[in-house]
């Protein structure tokens, strides 16, 4: 007897080698997908009527700060460093352990909510961070963000914390948590540290999360120490390969993009982080043209300000029609592959495909609504009609942790309520500092 069974949904398999399914099932046991057909002699515990839904693969948040949350609408309609520097960074500096765990507690609670059912993440804190995924049921790759500036002191400390973050955690949860080095960027890192985050990983057999070419400044930057941009001076040094996800990507020359496709370098594209922080548009139809390994992320909550992957791809599919002048580009389909398939790619991990051996991260989408009716095509109205709140069930490793619109993994209105106290103490605090 298998643990679950989906039946009576639209089977969107997201697998190059397997068509979608108009009425089918999905079983799953042990966590894995056993079997993706149009019936099945198995019986399960747990039999889930999908009620004429979509059931695809869970999103995958290729790039988040969870814990920044409790910022969400903090500080908004700033310039990047009037933003970071009179704004996130003293509160940064106020956060304690205990915000970072409810702070991830809501974000993983808001991911489960809207279908998203694994995250990579960069931030500090990292156990709070990572006990919060633990409890959650969430599956993420996670990273504590080390920042050198260029003090030896300082780089030696950064790496101690994010070698013993990367052997404690890698692997728990039931191998739902993963961890990779997290160099915060080319500009706030030195080259001789990056040169060792590069080894350590090899060493730990890990992967690396970092931001690259984000703004307009940090090229300049580059440029003018070192004569060349971020993603050459990371090639000279040999750190760009395939274990790398490289977020933003949005200051990138057609050289640039070779080197990456090159190298096999994952790029997490987040478009709404980069419009609101009006960042600039990363060149990403180019990069999928030639090959790159384009997934999507939402970036922190305070530049976002939410974890919602559907507005996410949304925004992708649109923000690239009108840059090009090109209505082609961008199609649904590709962009629900960013969101799936390329963002498990990214990961490392078996999963973005409904397929027989899988890990079973799977989603169901509501088609009974208003503003998804009538239904021409399944993928169009996921990326154009359809939003987070649309999720009715989220399962992650084969355990269900959202059931008919219920989070079953935690106490929904005690964490909002945790939420909302934290943030009231942590600019109590902040006031104080001022
Ligand atoms: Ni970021």
């Amino acid at each position: 007897m298998a643990n679950i069974i989906i039946e009576n949904g639209y089977i969107l398999t997201m697998d190059p080698a397997q068509d979608d399914i108009e009425r089918g099932v999905v079983v799953i046991d042990n966590g894995i997908i056993t079997q993706v057909a149009e019936s099945t002699d198995e019986t399960a515990n747990t039999v889930i009527d999908a009620k004429g839904g979509v059931v695809m693969p869970g999103l995958v948040n290729t790039h988040t700060h969870a814990g920044m949350t409790i910022f969400r609408g903090y500080a908004d309609d700033l310039t990047l460093s009037d933003w970071l520097e009179n704004h996130i960074w003293p509160a940064e500096a106020q956060l304690t352990d205990n915000d970072l765990y409810i702070g991830t507690k809501l974000a993983c609670l808001e991911m489960i909510r809207s279908g998203t059912t694994a995250f990579v993440d960069m931030y500090i804190h990292v156990d709070k961070v990572a006990r919060a995924v633990e409890e959650s049921g969430m599956r993420a790759a996670l990273s504590y963000g080390m920042i050198d500036l260029g003090d030896e002191t300082r780089a030696k400390s950064e790496l101690k914390e994010g070698r013993r973050f990367v052997r404690e955690w890698n692997g728990r949860a039931d191998g739902r948590i993963t961890t990779m080095y997290g160099p915060h960027a080319p500009h706030t890192c030195s080259r001789d540290f990056l040169g060792l985050v590069r080894e350590y990983a090899f060493d730990d057999n890990v992967k690396i999360h970092i931001h690259v070419l984000e703004t307009e400044d940090e090229l300049n930057q580059m440029k003018e120490q070192f004569g060349m941009c971020s993603v050459n001076m990371l090639d000279e040094l040999g750190f760009l390969d395939s274990d790398v996800i490289a977020a933003h990507c949005v200051w990138l020359s057609d050289g640039d993009i070779d080197i990456l496709n090159e190298r096999g370098v994952n790029v997490s594209h987040n478009p709404v982080s980069n419009m609101k922080l009006a960042s600039g548009i990363a060149p990403v139809p180019k990069m999928l043209a030639r090959g790159v390994n384009v997934s999507l992320g939402t970036d922190g909550c305070a530049s976002n300000n939410n974890l919602n992957m559907f507005e996410e791809m949304k925004t992708a599919a649109l923000l690239h029609k009108v840059d090009t002048s090109d209505p082609t580009v961008m199609p649904a389909r590709q962009v629900l592959e960013m969101a799936t398939i390329n963002g498990a790619h990214a990961m490392g991990t078996n999963s973005g495909m409904l397929k027989v051996g899988c890990m079973a991260d799977v989603i169901i989408v509501d088609m009974n609504k208003p503003h998804l009716t009538p239904i021409y095509d399944i993928p169009s109205h996921l990326v154009y009609s359809a939003s987070g709140g649309d999720v009715r069930t989220t399962i992650v490793n084969g355990k269900i942790l959202m059931d008919d619109y219920k989070v079953l993994s935690m106490d929904e209105q005690k964490v909002m309520k945790d939420a909302n106290k934290a943030a009231l103490n942590l600019v109590l605090r902040v006031n104080e500092q001022e």
